[in-house]
């Protein structure tokens, strides 16, 4: 099995959304907590996300206007992506350092839920980033906070880590230390808890500057 086999798998167990059209949110509660103004942009703006799974999102940000951009490792995930909203987002299928490492465009922000920058070193990752940001464009980072509910997310199936896939944790501190040290600005995190009555977990949220 490869890494994007192993995502292939998991995508073939996680359903699409059966909303359309879909609303953005940070957690996989749609229409939930903060929602695209975080990333800060305008219509018209470039609009990168790491690890895009089937779209929803970026699909909701093209509908109000932005240029979506994803990127995601699995064929599975994005062919399903691609049939839904392929007419108005521009999927990619590659590993998400790779394509930060050999595209020329610049993004005015870059967001991944869940996504790539959860399972990819961030001290390689961050600086590919922070190459393919504007100046001031923004970053937002949105995961489980650490140590909670790995089970459902296990791409292998597996109830523990894999070692084909890792997931790189840290507490709110610690990311903000790492966006620093790799030359992001004023860093801030927050929680967002699920709503009333779901049993799902919390997100954990960063934002930062390039
Ligand atoms: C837990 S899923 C989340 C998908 C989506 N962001 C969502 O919230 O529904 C993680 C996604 O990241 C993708 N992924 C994992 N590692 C990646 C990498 N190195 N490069 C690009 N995509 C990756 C997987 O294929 C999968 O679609």
């Amino acid at each position: 099995m490869t890494v994007s086999s192993a995502w292939d798998n998991y995508a073939r167990r996680t359903p699409a959304s059966s909303q359309v059209p879909p609303t953005f949110s940070w957690t996989n509660h749609p229409g939930h907590g903060p929602g695209p103004e975080l990333l800060e942009a305008e219509p018209g703006a470039r609009v990168l996300e790491l690890g895009c799974g089937k779209g929803d999102r970026l699909a909701a940000l093209a509908a109000l206007g932005l240029h979506a951009v994803g990127v995601d490792i699995s064929a599975v995930q994005l062919a399903a992506a691609a049939a839904r909203w392929g007419a108005m987002v521009e999927f990619n299928q590659a590993d998400a350092l790779h394509f930060l490492n050999h595209t020329t465009g610049t993004y005015d922000a870059v967001y991944s839920v869940y996504g790539a920058h959860w399972f990819t070193d961030p001290r390689v990752l961050l600086p590919a980033i922070r190459a393919r940001l504007r100046p001031g464009g923004v970053l937002v980072l949105a995961h489980l906070p650490p140590g909670e509910g790995f089970e459902g997310h296990s791409p292998t199936g597996s109830p523990i880590k894999s070692e084909l896939v890792l997931r790189w944790e840290g507490e709110a501190h610690q990311w903000a230390s790492l966006l620093t040290d790799h030359g992001f600005l004023a860093p801030s995190a927050f929680t967002i808890h699920p709503p009333r009555g779901a049993t799902t977990e919390r997100t954990a949220v960063l934002r930062s500057w390039a």
